[in-house]
This record gives structure tokens, C-alpha cells and sequence, in this order.
């Protein structure tokens, strides 16, 4: 299985200019990791169409969606029209949506299915609630599990990538704390069990799991090292090329290490 990096820009950069140059910083480099490495940046909407130009290994996502297929709904976006633009994967139920927009486990459940009927990969982010500390991390991340995965088949769950993502360890949180990889490689194992209930133990070994918080050019060598961890969710640090690029390698060169 490669490696997956997810770079999430959020409301970044600026400029088209600024997103243009920084994905073909990466693209350019792609060839050197492809064959260990997928990484995805997931732009911001209005920047999509422009990008989708300049992406040829490097696969495009999206931030969010809306859970409806079409239809009188103002300002939101529907699956189909991201398939337009050579989008390939979706953030869902990301703890700034939940914690700021109100998002909530159903909303999820919904975002998901309507994904998969359009055949974009969810990348399915668990662990953003107001009171979450580290040690309620499992009771959280399994309430929300379940939640979000309600009356999906196996086959559905198979083409998910789950993210263990630590609402506290997310850069740009006020009074934030990165997680130690200890805790990080447990959250992803744990997530992994729970996959395995409903999908058997040989399948969900099979399946991604990420973590992301904080994870950057100088923390990566912590997260990489633990095969449980199949890749990062990268906020602040996909921002700029050199401290991406830098991630990316770690990956890779842990990837070459284990084969
Ligand atoms: P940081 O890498 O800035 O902590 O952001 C993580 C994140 O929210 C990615 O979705």
C-alpha cells in the first residue's frame, strides 16, 4: 500500500498565483516518490478548476461538499460538480466544520454516501469535538465511528481513508498540543479495531489510516516510523513547498526502509 499525504490548505493561499506555484513545486517532484507516495492537496473550491490543470500525479480534493446531489441549495457544492474538475477526494467531517459550522455525525453519514455514489474518496477525519482530551480520544473517536459509518456496507467502508485527527493537536487551535506519535500509532491502531469489526482483521489491515496534527519537516521522522500509520493529514506546514516536500520524502524513505 503507498504512502498517503494529504496536504489540507483550508482558506490558503491567497492567490491563485501562490496555489499554483506551490502545487507544481510538488508536481515537478512527484516522479522521485511515486511509487511509494500519493499525495492529494485538497484546495480550496474556487481554486479547483485552475488547478486541475497543473495535476497529473499529484490527485486534487475538495474541503467539503454538500450531501445533496443538486438542487436549490445556496452555496454549496455538489459532488458532481467536483468530478467536473478532475477531483478525486473529499475532506469530510473535519473538526474545524464541526467545531465552527456545526457539522454534525449525520451530516457526515450523508456527505459520505453521496461521495461514494459519485465515486470521490472520502478521507473521513475523526477526533474534532469541543470537551476532547487525550484521554477520552477513544471514547470520541469511537461514538463518532460509529456514527458517521452507520448503515454502510463493507464494501463502501473499504474505499474510505480514515484520519485520526486530534482536535488539540491541530497547529492552529488556540492552546494546541501535537500529540506524541505514541499516542498517534495507539488512536490509529485503535481505529483499526474497530474497522476490523465490521470488516474482518485481513481488510482493515489492509485499509489507510492517517493521522494529522502538527505533523511538519521536523516532527514527520516521529509519525513516519510506526507502519500503523499509513500517511499525514497536513495542515500549516503543506503551505510551504520546502516543509511538504519534506514530509513527503520521510514517508518515502520509511516506505523504502520496510520493502
Ligand atoms: P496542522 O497540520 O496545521 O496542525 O493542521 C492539521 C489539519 O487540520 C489538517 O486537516
Amino acid at each position: 500500500m503507498k504512502k498517503l499525504i494529504i496536504a489540507n490548505w483550508k482558506m490558503n493561499p491567497k492567490s491563485l498565483e501562490e496555489a499554483r506555484s506551490l502545487i507544481t513545486r510538488t508536481e515537478h517532484r512527484m516522479n522521485q516518490v511515486a511509487d511509494k507516495v500519493q499525495v492529494v492537496v485538497a484546495a480550496p473550491f474556487i481554486y479547483l478548476p485552475p488547478l486541475s490543470h497543473y495535476c497529473h500525479m499529484v490527485k486534487l480534493g475538495a474541503q467539503n461538499m454538500s450531501w445533496l446531489t443538486e438542487g436549490a441549495i445556496t452555496g454549496e457544492i455538489s459532488a458532481q460538480q467536483l468530478k467536473l474538475f478532475n477531483v478525486s477526494h473529499v475532506i469530510l467531517g473535519h473538526s474545524e466544520r464541526r467545531l465552527y459550522l456545526g457539522e454534525t455525525d449525520s451530516v457526515v453519514n450523508a456527505k459520505i454516501m453521496t461521495a461514494l455514489k459519485y465515486k470521490l474518496t472520502p478521507i473521513v477525519c475523526l477526533g474534532g469535538e469541543e470537551d476532547a482530551k487525550q484521554n477520552n480520544m477513544p471514547k470520541i473517536v469511537s461514538r463518532q465511528f460509529g456514527a458517521v459509518t452507520t448503515n454502510l456496507s463493507q464494501k463502501q467502508l473499504e474505499k474510505i481513508i480514515f484520519v485520526y485527527e486530534p482536535v488539540w493537536a491541530i497547529s492552529t487551535m488556540e492552546k494546541s498540543v501535537p500529540a506524541s506519535s505514541e499516542h498517534a500509532k495507539v488512536m490509529v491502531a485503535y481505529l483499526r479495531k474497530l474497522l476490523a469489526k465490521k470488516i474482518g482483521i485481513a481488510r482493515a489491515a489492509n485499509m489507510p489510516i492517517l493521522y494529522g496534527g502538527t505533523v511538519n519537516r521536523s516532527n514527520v521522522s516521529q509519525f513516519s516510523k510506526h507502519p500503523e500509520i499509513s500517511g499525514a493529514l497536513v495542515g500549516a506546514a503543506s503551505l510551504d513547498s520546502e516543509n511538504f516536500w519534506e514530509i513527503i520524502k520521510e514517508f518515502y524513505r520509511e516506505s523504502i526502509h520496510r520493502s
